[in-house]
This record gives C-alpha cells, structure tokens and sequence, in this order.
C-alpha cells in the first residue's frame, strides 16, 4: 500500500483524490496526511471533501511525522521546486502538477537534485499530452502518414471565463506563477515536444496585458469582490467558495480584474524552432470570445488539422473543464495530391480535461506505475520554454536559446 500526502489543499488536488478514491485505486494507495500553509483552507476542504487525515503546515515536520511514500504537489507554481528537491532528497516518489517549476534555475535545481537521486520516481502531471485528439496525433505522425514534420501552427483560444479565471486568482502575480506563458503554455510546450519527438532550441516573442488589469482601467475596479465597495453592480462580480476560504483567509479567489497589480501577459504570441527542425508558430489570447485550440501540422506528404472548440455561455455555471462542452472537435487529414481532406474520429474521452486526466492518472497509480510517464526532464523541458518566452518578451523579441537559459 503506498501511503500518498496530498502537498496543496487546493482545487487541483480534488482530482487526484478523486481518482484514488476509486475501487481499482483504493487498496492500493491511501491518502494518509495533508500539507498546506494555510490551516483554515485545509480544515474546510477535509469538511468538503470528507478526507480524515492529519495537516501539517511545516512541510519537513509532516514528512518526518507521517514518512509518506509518495506526495502529491499541487501549490502555487512558484513553489513547486522546493517540495520536489525535498522529497527527492528525502527519496520519498514525487508527482509534481505542472509547471515543474516557474524558471530556469529552479528547474537547474530540480534537474540536481534528480541526477543526486536517480532511482526515486518523479512525475510531472502533463495531462494534456493524454487527451485523445493528442494521442490520435501523436499515433498518426508516428504511423507516418504526413511524412517528416517541418512546421506547426498552434492557437490557443482562452475565453473570458476560464482565461479571466487566471486573474482573479494567484496565476495573475508573476511572483506566484511567472505569467500564463509557465502557467498555462506548459501545457502546450509539452504537447509540442511530445508530438515532435523534440525539444526547443530557439524562441521569440511579443507579448502584451490587453483586456485585465491596469491597461484597461475600469469604473468597478477594486481589490477583492468580497469587501469591494462597487459588488452589487459590477458585472464581473465573483462569489468565491465560503466553505473552502475561511474569514481570515489571506487570500481569497476573488481578486479584482481590473487591479493594476496584475502583471502578466494576457495576449502573446511566439515563434519556436526545434532541435528537429520543425518551425512553430504559437499564440495565446486569455480574453478570446470563445475557447478552444487548433493545431495544425505540416509534413512532407500530409498535413493534420485538429481543432477543439467550446462555445458556452458566460454565465453558464458549468466546471471550466467539462468535457460535455466540447460543442466542436474535428481532426482532418489533408494527404498530398488527394483533393479533400480525410476526416478522422477522436474517441470522446471520459472525466476531467477531456479524458486527459484520467490517461495519465491510470499511468502513475498503476501497481507497477507505467514507464512512459511525463518526467522531471519533461517537466524542465516545457518550463524552459515558458522561461525563454516571458525572457524574449521582457527583452522586445531578441531570440533566446532555451537550452542555454541553464
Ligand atoms: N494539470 C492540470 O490540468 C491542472 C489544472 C489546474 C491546476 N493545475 C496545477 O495545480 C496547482 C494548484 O492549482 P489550483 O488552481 O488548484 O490552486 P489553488 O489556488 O486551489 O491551491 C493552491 C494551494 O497552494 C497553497 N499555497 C500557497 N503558497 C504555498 C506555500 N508557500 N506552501 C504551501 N502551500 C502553499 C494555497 O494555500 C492553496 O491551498 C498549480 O500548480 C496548477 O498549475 C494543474
């Protein structure tokens, strides 16, 4: 039986409990202590979520009382790397939620500390690599039907209620998170270099805070909606969960959109070249009408389009991940000299961020765990990345070498 703490009281862990709590994971893994800086947080989501196990606030004190086998981390971005140094030094198995890590000497430092304690497991939780319109791709370059890959297209679309949910939050603060470009385009850098079989050796970009914050200076603009003075007529009032933020909460996820200390990028765009020699193109809008994301892949005899829109409602309640608001997901293939494109089917993926949740769930809670997992170096991998395009942004667009920022 492994015995699992769950580091991070927080909306993410919710999954991974989620999945443990299921018979075929049950008697296998047992979530046996709770770690978190904030004890009124972890009181209320014991409450909500009937978990009955000891909380630490001293993250070495729990590790010492409890000696788990495995942790979980889902805190805040910015402190991922020192709960995953300390469980591998400890040689206790570390899943870490993405981004690894939030920049290119913490990720030195994780890098160390993995080549000190080789044989400990470590995960980074890339999820989305396991959605099934990523597989689906992933299987038909490998398969070779559009020949060798020489350039990607890659749009991601963020409406303004998942994308505007970044800042209302911690995300919006580049000292908790480093931008969207770690937060959110891990995600896509590690899709990327699991779809080309890759890394990234160059990138540029240009970057912008268009829609959120002080480049929109706003009549409703305050601090949190909770105590803020304009809450019964501000359009984008947000109630957050009472049950999980107590009233002496420090932070609450209900911080205003409109406040001039936001100071991430809500709109950029980049160029990428890999290692294989593949040019991407790459662009994210967190203020867009609708949601969703388009890939397009060129190779030498074919050409693969898959798209995953969501429209919906923005006052409609349902969770921002749902997999049943997908209103549109198509894969094409264009094969060279062939007139129409070939429409291909995507199996409907089941649970959380469309099936991609449970893909790599069923990989790190399998008795043995499975051996293709996202690793640290993964984990590295997509947060260079992020590093070199927030480094290129800062820098008005020069070229950074992602390999170099170590
Ligand atoms: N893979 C995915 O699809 C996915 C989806 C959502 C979130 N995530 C990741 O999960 C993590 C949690 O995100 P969330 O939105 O659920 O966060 P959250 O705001 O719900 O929870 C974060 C928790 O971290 C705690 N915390 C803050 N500073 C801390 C510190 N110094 N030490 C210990 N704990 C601290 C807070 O008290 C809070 O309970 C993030 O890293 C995020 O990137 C991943």
């Amino acid at each position: 039986m492994a015995r699992i703490a769950l580091v991070g009281a927080s909306s993410r862990v919710t999954a991974f409990l989620g999945v443990l709590r299921k018979d075929i994971y049950k008697d296998v893994h047992e979530v046996v202590a709770m770690f978190d800086i904030d004890p009124g947080k972890m009181e209320g989501f014991k409450k909500k979520f009937q978990l009955e196990v000891p909380c630490f606030t001293d993250f070495d004190e729990m590790c010492d009382t409890i000696k788990p086998d495995m942790v979980i981390v889902t805190t805040v971005d910015a402190t991922h790397a020192e709960f995953v140094i300390k469980a591998l030094d400890r040689k206790i198995a570390v899943v870490s939620e993405k981004p690894l890590c939030i920049n290119a000497e913490q990720c030195k430092q994780i890098r160390d500390a993995k080549a000190r304690n080789p044989e400990v497991f470590a995960v980074t939780s890339h999820n989305a690599r396991y959605s099934p319109m990523t597989l689906k791709v992933k299987a038909m370059i490998e398969e070779g039907v559009i020949g060798k890959v020489l350039r990607m297209e890659y749009t991601e679309m963020l409406d303004r209620k998942h994308g505007t949910s970044y800042f209302r939050r911690w995300n919006s603060r580049r000292a908790c998170s480093n931008g969207l470009e770690l937060h959110k385009s891990c995600h896509h850098f590690d899709k990327m270099n699991f779809l080309l079989d890759s890394k990234a050796v160059e990138i540029t970009g240009m970057g912008d805070l268009n829609y959120h914050g002080q480049r929109n200076p706003h009549k409703y603009e305050g601090k949190r909606c909770h105590e803020c003075e304009h809450k019964d007529v501000c359009p984008d009032f947000f109630a957050y969960d009472k049950e999980l933020f107590t009233s002496d909460a420090i932070y609450t996820p209900d911080l205003c959109i409109w406040s001039p200390d936001i100071d991430i990028e809500d709109n950029y765009a980049a160029v990428i070249r890999f290692e294989s020699g593949v040019l991407c193109s790459y662009s994210v809008c967190a203020h867009s009408q609708y949601e969703g994301e388009v890939i397009i892949i060129e190779g030498e005899t074919g050409r693969i389009e898959a798209k995953n829109v969501y429209f919906r409602d923005i006052n409609d309640q349902s969770n921002i991940h749902d997999t049943n608001i997908i209103t549109n997901q198509t894969l094409t293939l264009c094969r060279f000299g062939k007139g129409e494109p070939e429409v291909i089917e995507v199996p409907k993926g089941e649970g959380g961020h469309g099936g991609a949740d449970l893909g790599i769930f069923g990989k790190i809670f399998a008795t043995p765990p499975a051996d293709n997992i996202p690793t640290m170096e993964d984990g590295i991998q997509a947060v260079l990345m992020g590093a070199a395009l927030v480094e290129s942004i800062k820098k008005g667009g020069c070229v950074i070498k992602v390999q170099e920022m170590i």
